[in-house]
């Protein structure tokens, strides 16, 4: 219906139809940079596959994820029927859907192909291993699955080994129906591999290591990768290598620098955490810089609908590369009526700034290809109360960039440590009509003409002792006349050295019912769901950037464009494909 194709997301990645959440394995299969001495060991490993020729995957993305091939609906409401759905892609923007990687079919994945990862072992063999579903009662075995002919360069075709499941549940005190998702494979010097399995043990969230020769028979580790106090089981762990301040990635396979720090991502409670640390390899633990048990001042990917992420090393680029799934914010039935429900991010370039402290993510550079009709300001004032026109772009397809500099840092209003607990309702109480001394400053987005709907992501600069904390808000609450919509307002806090850096940035990507938003040149990200009438009537929507602060604000630069849509699993003439 119409609906349904108005809230489609025109350049986010999506199936065709029906249910998507995680990305699951994601990896390039244009590795061809580590076939060398490793190799023959790969011969001695792994001798029931047969390397024919050099192995050359011509740099194609794979995605997979989990798919629902029966509806809009989560499947796992009746634990019947995940399947991996997966495409392929020269540039992370385009893509061609194919048949299902993995579908239920063997007694160790007969209720659901839950999330696993791949891992590329030695630059030329991939491998998924991913959670199956034994039984109605979700009880979880992690399997593997390895393609069929790697000579095809879109991987299509997937086999299980005989030896599924290659890791079943035999510890005391595991809830074995929370122990998924294995990350990625890395291999340790001692030319072992490990991945990291989640799991709840004794009621606890625990990381779970598993060591292999092989990459087919695997150990437990009996000390875990890292536990805390944090109660539920954390799903879709990511475990992965960065070096402060540098924007390369780390292949976790590789050498790794002195030097560089290693991050823990965790899924919980509909949130993506990290912790940064150190990976003892002695020890084969990992060691947080500061450990933080209050998980709610744990640091967020994204503060918005984004969830269960997973990273990857893009060879091809030399960086690491993030996204997420994000959910559908209307409802059920919405979800039934559209026909498709669940979209990923833009995929991110990640890395670790040089404090050593705060991921940064930025998205990937392709995404820009997308950019038509520049428009073009310079040296903006936005005084107290100013709303300025964004025009000349399509409203609803855009990518804006746009700086803000306050005249003055003398009105920042005192910051408050116990807003921290809970910075969406600082959003609330703070949010964009309420006047404040340094903002509330930022973009108006998706409005109607009379306003009645908008969605408004702006910052409010605070002072704490000696240094600035900027409060970023996502505020949906007003984003739409429509009924049984979830509609918060998302936020999230960063430290600015104002002082120095004046210049506090604001990039976000409408794309229809998707609002992507990067503060501070990502140092924080919201990802937020909307769906205005405004964008199905046709009305148009406006944009504005705006200021409710006293202290003027300037606007040095603000650069904006339409965005193209992008062939994401759809045929040239517009029908797609299954
Ligand atoms: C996270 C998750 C994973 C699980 C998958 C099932 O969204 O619950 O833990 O493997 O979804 O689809």
């Amino acid at each position: 219906s119409i609906v349904s194709e108005r809230y489609r997301t025109a350049y986010h990645f999506q199936p065709p139809r029906n249910w998507m959440n995680d990305p699951c394995g994601m990896n390039t299969s244009g590795a061809n940079t580590c076939i060398n001495k490793k190799e023959k060991k790969l011969h001695l490993i792994l001798p029931f596959i047969k390397i024919s020729g050099p192995m050359y995957y011509n740099g194609v993305y794979h995605e997979f994820y989990q798919y629902n091939p029966d509806g809009a609906f989560d499947p796992n409401d009746s634990l019947m029927n995940m399947v991996w759905g997966h495409s392929v892609s020269t540039d992370l923007i385009n893509w061609i859907g194919l048949e299902p990687a993995i579908k239920p079919d063997i007694p160790s994945d007969i209720c659901g192909c839950w999330t696993g990862s791949a891992t590329i072992l030695f630059g030329v063999q991939p491998v998924i291993i991913y959670t199956g579903l034994i039984d109605r009662k979700a009880n979880q075995v992690q399997n593997i699955a390895l393609p069929k002919n790697r000579s095809d360069p879109y991987l299509r075709e997937w086999a299980k080994v005989g030896s599924n499941p290659v890791i079943q549940h035999v510890i005391p005190g595991l809830n074995s129906s929370h122990f998924r998702d294995p990350t990625t494979g890395w291999i340790g010097p001692d030319g072992l591999w490990r991945i990291a399995v989640g799991a709840e043990v004794n009621g606890i969230g625990t990381a779970l290591l598993y060591k292999s020769e092989d990459f087919m028979s695997w150990t437990r580790i009996e000390r875990p990768l890292y536990s805390n106090n944090a109660l539920n089981m954390w799903e879709c762990l990511d475990f992965f290598a960065v070096v402060p301040g540098s924007n390369n990635g780390l292949d976790m396979s590789s050498e790794i620098p002195s030097g560089a720090k290693h991050v823990l991502k965790v899924s919980i409670n509909s949130c993506d955490m990290y912790i940064v640390g150190v990976y003892d390899l002695k020890r084969d633990e990992f060691v947080p810089d500061t450990v933080q048990d209050d998980n709610r001042l744990w640091t967020r990917i994204d503060y918005g609908t984004f969830y269960a992420s997973k990273s990857f090393f893009d060879s091809k680029h030399g960086r690491r590369v993030i996204w997420a799934w994000s959910n559908e914010t209307d409802s059920y039935s919405d979800d039934i009526a559209k026909g498709w429900a669940g979209i990923h991010s833009i995929p991110r370039t990640i890395w670790l700034d040089g404090d050593g402290k705060q991921l940064i993510q930025w998205p990937v550079e392709e995404i820009e290809s997308l950019r038509i009709n520049e428009i073009n300001h310079q040296g903006l004032e936005l005084k107290k109360g100013d709303l300025f026109e964004i025009k000349g772009i399509d409203t609803l397809q855009a990518d804006v960039e746009i700086d803000f500099e306050p005249t003055s840092i003398d009105d920042a209003e005192t910051f408050d440590p116990s807003w921290l607990f809970d910075p969406r309702k600082q959003c609330r109480e703070a949010d964009a009509s309420v006047h404040g001394g340094i903002g509330p400053f930022g973009l108006v987005i998706l409005a109607s003409d009379n306003m009645e709907e908008h969605t408004a992501v702006h910052f409010r600069v605070y002072k704490s002792e000696q240094k600035y904390i900027i409060l970023m808000c996502s505020d949906l609450r007003r984003s739409s006349l429509r009924p049984g919509l979830y509609t918060p307002a998302y936020g999230g806090f960063f430290e600015f050295d104002l002082e120095n850096e004046k210049r506090i940035s604001l990039r976000t990507l409408i794309d229809r019912s998707a609002v992507e938003s990067f503060g501070s040149g990502g140092r924080i990200c919201i990802t937020a769901r909307v769906y205005p009438v405004a964008l199905v009537d046709d009305d148009g929507a406006h944009m504005y950037a705006f200021n409710n602060g006293s202290t003027t604000v300037r606007v040095p630069q603000l650069r904006a464009w339409s965005m193209k849509r992008a062939q994401v699993n759809v045929m040239k003439g517009g029908s797609v494909i299954d």
